[in-house]
């Protein structure tokens, strides 16, 4: 070991992490955490995040942290004073995809021998991979997780000035905590925590393991923050949770519940209210009932259902079958008129047969999907599914997966059609990626659509007239009279 670290070295626990225990919430004063002020002044830091809307919003607070305590940040590799990868445990090609760019990262530590280099994030909550750092990637200074980031300022002040390695990851979540800074990476969108956590222990999937029990945060801090980001001039929120149907559920004070938190959120001036990720098992009518009457609830919804077989939603520990999956989309649609749906599909479950991957496929066919992330399964260590057995072959996998994009490509195609010669409210974003002169934004249905404008529009919602279609965008003439 290149160094050493005395005043933190905690690892995590798969079986510590399986443990739930009750939440309590604390308002944190950041100033009382650091001993040195302003210990980040002439140095710079950048963030590398990986993964989900969870982490975005995680690398918001570190953002945030990092610019209290006087860093500044910066995107050139050679002149960062510290590197942190916020890494994403979905899938082990998201895992690999890390380890190689820290091997990549360590030839700054030639250059820059001071260089602090960290990872953060859900792979640290892998008891394998703290291992797995600590034995072939000695050079890696500070490890923490998802449940302290909190303690970020404490670490950065040991690694920097007491030139120890900070090693410390927690399986228990603890409280929530309040109050943390944020350098939010839009101006007009913003994600909000509405929860952390998942209780659901899909067999298949990490996720509880890595951030810890289901905590909703209070109905009041979640309000004053919409109505001060309605103050600060944005337009858009996204609701966070894992499973942001069951919010509210482990309230043991008062029975609210998300569509009470929608009803609520409904009311303030915030133009747009997206939410992900529902759980089709928790999604109520009530919910439904409140989406069919809000202007200001968008009319898309993903709601992921991973397969069409009763026999593997079961072995997923899913709890619904493709028939009530099936009921419940034809009820938004019918409450919703003009909902747009997506999934979340996985392939290659162990024990998926040819028959069950139909199945599948024609879920698909029926319930009119504008979009789905589609994967194929991954074996997580700790996961029930991952000593499942699996006969059949990674060519078969990649098989079903490709026939499934298939259809699912034709869906997206199919949902952008349904808006030509349409005029639709756009979010402008900024100018389109492949060029310049054109700008970039979402409809209320998480369309993407380019049209000519003026870069003063970015962060108005306008009115756009679509004249083109094509499978991943639409294009229009922008409305002069919006
Ligand atoms: N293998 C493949 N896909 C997974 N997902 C979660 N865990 C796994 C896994 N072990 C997918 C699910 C989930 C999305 C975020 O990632 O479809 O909805
Ligand atoms: Fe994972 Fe299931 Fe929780 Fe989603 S609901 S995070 S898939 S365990």
């Amino acid at each position: 070991m290149s160094k050493k670290y005395d005043q933190y070295f905690k690892k995590p626990s798969i079986k510590e992490a399986r443990k739930r225990k009750t939440t309590t919430t604390e308002i944190l004063d950041l100033d009382q955490l650091v001993n040195i002020k302003n210990i980040g002044a002439g140095k710079h830091y950048l963030l590398m995040t990986y993964g989900c809307q969870g982490n975005e919003a995680d690398s918001e607070t570190m953002k945030g942290i990092f610019e209290r305590l006087g860093f500044e940040a910066t995107t050139d590799e050679s002149r960062a004073d510290i590197i942190i990868l916020n890494t994403c445990a979905i899938r082990e090609n998201a895992e690999n995809r890390i380890f190689g760019e820290l091997g990549r990262l360590k030839q700054y530590k030639r250059t820059n021998p001071d260089l602090i280099l960290g990872v953060a994030g859900c792979m640290p909550q892998e008891e394998r991979v703290v291992d797995k750092l600590l034995e072939s990637y000695p050079y890696v200074d500070l490890i923490f997780g998802t449940h302290n980031i909190h303690k970020l300022p404490a670490y950065l002040e040991t690694a920097l000035y007491g030139k120890e390695r900070v090693i410390e990851v927690f399986s228990d979540e603890g409280q929530i905590i309040e109050n943390l800074p944020k350098i939010r990476d839009h101006k007009y969108k913003a994600f909000v925590n509405i929860m952390y956590g998942c209780d659901e222990f899909c067999t298949y999937c990490i996720v509880p393991y890595t951030r810890g029990k289901e905590r909703s945060r209070s109905p009041k801090h979640i309000i004053n923050e919409v109505n001060e980001l309605v103050r600060e001039g944005y337009k858009e929120v996204t609701l966070l949770g894992q499973n942001v149907n069951s919010y509210g559920r482990d309230f043991t004070d008062q029975s609210y519940t998300f569509s009470n938190l929608l009803k609520d959120l409904q009311k303030t001036d915030m133009a747009r209210i997206r939410f992900t990720t529902s759980h089709p098992k928790d999604f109520d009518e009530e919910t439904v009932n409140v989406l069919a009457t809000a202007k200001n609830l968008m009319p898309h919804i993903h709601l992921p259902v991973q397969s069409g077989s009763n026999k593997v939603l079961k072995k997923m520990n899913r709890k619904y079958t493709k028939e009530s999956y099936l009921a419940l989309a034809e009820s938004i649609y019918t409450h919703i008129p003009h909902a747009s749906l997506t999934t979340d599909i996985i392939v290659g479950f162990p024990g998926e047969t040819e028959e069950d991957f139909e199945e599948t496929l024609d879920l698909v066919k029926q319930a009119n999907f504008e979009g789905a992330f589609t994967f194929i399964f991954s074996a997580r260590e700790g996961t029930p599914a991952a000593r499942y057995e699996d006969h059949t072959s990674m060519e078969d996998k990649k098989r079903r997966l490709q026939t499934l994009n298939k259809e699912v490509n034709a869906g997206y195609l199919r949902g952008n059609q349904r808006f030509e010669n349409k005029t639709v409210n756009v979010l402008v974003d900024g100018v389109s990626k492949n060029n310049k002169a054109i700008l970039a934004g979402y409809s209320e249905h998480y369309k993407l659509v380019n049209f000519k404008g003026d870069e003063s529009l970015i962060g108005q919602i306008v009115k756009v007239k679509i004249t083109e279609v094509k499978t991943w965008f639409l294009k229009g003439e922008l409305n002069e009279n919006t």
